[in-house]
């Protein structure tokens, strides 16, 4: 099955909890990259993971998709295993939730393999104990805002059936999340300024880029577009900032990073002129992966 990547059109963060995790108001949107997760069933109890990306770390435990067959397995009594097969095309550590697009494409094909009969609710439970971004793929949803961690999610069916196009830039290099939330606890700390605007500024909120995508506006998108995270990502690997430049001088418009980076992705309007603009950043050399994408 399909395995999709998300992009955050909007990420604000809201405060440090107790729990070391971050209170946050997303918004996320389903995209056309996708990896592929095959399931075949085993007569004896082993979970085995095979993968065709030298990226993933060697160890099947460090692997969400493996955790998740696991985590049902341990939690239901399973007498049965799997082999997992995936084929990796979405960039790791990008912020486009491929390792929890994965767990997720996991937990709701093992839901039916095993006939555990579990809710899309119950999955989404399990899911949220693997990361924050595993609920959003098992809603099985184009968009959704994500409050709490980011695992609280409320589809947007409003938005069914509404198409946008991207061209989609992924530095190669890897971001470590923890670190660049890290970042922002320190940046708010040192100045409370930055705390007070992050959480005042009158256009920064969701329910204004809901309009924008509503009424379709690419003003009121290129406002209300947001990520709370971009300012410290851009600091600390300035790839990032190159990346959002080069779209933004090609004159692509609104341009956004996606979760804690470092991918970066650009708006536009259709097909064709994503074409166009993927040509051209293909041509700049820069040693970095370029897609075009849609909302899936
Ligand atoms: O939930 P997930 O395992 O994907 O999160 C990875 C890391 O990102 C967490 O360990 C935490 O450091 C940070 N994080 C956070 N607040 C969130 C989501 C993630 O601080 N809402």
């Amino acid at each position: 099955m399909r395995s999709y990547a998300k992009l955050n059109l909007f990420l604000k963060v809201l405060r440090l909890r107790a729990d070391g995790y971050h209170e946050l108001d997303t918004l996320f949107e389903r995209i056309s990259l996708f990896d592929t997760v095959r399931l075949i069933p085993r007569r004896d109890t082993a979970i085995l993971l095979e993968c065709d990306s030298s990226e993933l770390p060697r160890d099947p435990s460090l692997n969400l998709a493996y955790l998740a067959a696991r985590l049902l397995q341990d939690t239901f009594k399973v007498k049965a295993g799997v082999r997992i097969e995936i084929s990796k095309r979405i960039p790791v550590g990008a912020g486009l939730a491929g390792g929890s697009s994965n767990a997720a494409s996991v937990l709701v094909g093992l839901n039916r393999l095993w006939r555990l009969g579990l809710s899309r609710d119950a999955l989404s439970r399990l899911g949220a104990r693997l990361g924050s971004d595993v609920p959003f793929f098992i809603h099985d949803t184009s968009f959704a805002c994500g409050r709490g961690r980011g695992e609280r999610i409320r589809r947007l069916n409003s938005l069914s059936g509404r198409r946008l196009w991207h061209v989609l830039v992924v530095p190669k290099i890897r971001v470590l999340t923890p670190d660049i939330y890290k970042g922002w606890d320190k940046l708010v700390k040192k100045d409370a300024r930055y705390r007070i605007a992050a959480l005042t500024r009158p256009h920064c909120d969701v329910k204004i880029l809901l309009l924008a995508l509503r009424k379709n506006d690419p003003g009121l998108l290129q406002q209300a577009l947001f990520n709370s995270l971009q300012e410290v990502s851009g600091s600390f690997y300035p790839q990032v900032l190159k990346a959002q430049q080069a779209l933004t001088r090609l004159g692509i418009g609104p341009v956004l990073m996606s979760g804690s980076g470092p991918a970066v992705f650009g708006i536009v309007p259709t097909r064709k002129e994503a074409a166009a603009f993927y040509a051209k950043l293909k041509d700049q050399k820069n040693n970095w992966r370029v897609y075009i994408v849609h909302t899936r």
